[in-house]
């Protein structure tokens, strides 16, 4: 296993749609734990290939109960509701902003073997998993956010709530 560098945005790489995952051999099996042991050491919700610059469809998310998933060859089967919150992105570190994703979603993909199995995520995992999704696309949630704010700005419109009340 290695730590793999995370492209930031302006790298041309996050633009580019991903080719679908074919061979599900050691090369995916090594990917897929990089992916994880690099999301462990960022300390974030999800890490799709193409941030380590592999443009192929295979993303890790982290659900509720913190526990990671590999998803291949992922697709949203069905949503549901809506949400709107505050999201980040290890390609844009140190800016978030606030999206409109679905409240729940429906998720069909392969696993390291190639099994395909479905998976529902509710709340911040559903907001990830359509947020991953997104980088297999080559888009970034900022495409989707009107601002971003830094952490001192989204303080300061915290205190400025508190002051208003
Ligand atoms: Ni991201």
């Amino acid at each position: 296993m290695a730590i793999r560098t995370i492209l930031t945005k302006g790298d041309p790489v996050l633009n580019k749609k991903c080719h679908p995952v074919t061979k599900f051999d050691e090369k995916l099996a090594a990917l897929l734990d990089d992916l994880k042991e690099t999301l462990t050491k960022a300390n974030g919700a999800g890490l799709a290939a193409p941030q380590v610059g592999i443009l192929r469809r295979a993303v890790i998310v982290v659900n509720d109960n913190g526990d990671m998933i590999e998803l291949v060859n992922p697709e949203i089967l069905s949503q549901e509701g809506e949400q709107n919150g505050l999201e980040g992105c290890l390609s844009l570190p140190g800016y978030w902003g606030y999206v409109t994703r679905p409240e729940r979603v429906r998720v069909k993909a392969q696993d390291r073997t190639g099994s395909w199995f479905e998976v529902d995520g509710e709340g911040m995992t559903a907001r990830c998993f359509c947020h991953e999704l997104d980088h297999l696309d080559g888009h970034l949630y900022s495409e989707l956010a009107g601002q971003l704010y830094t952490a001192e700005e989204l303080e300061q419109m915290e205190q400025d709530r508190e002051d208003s009340k």
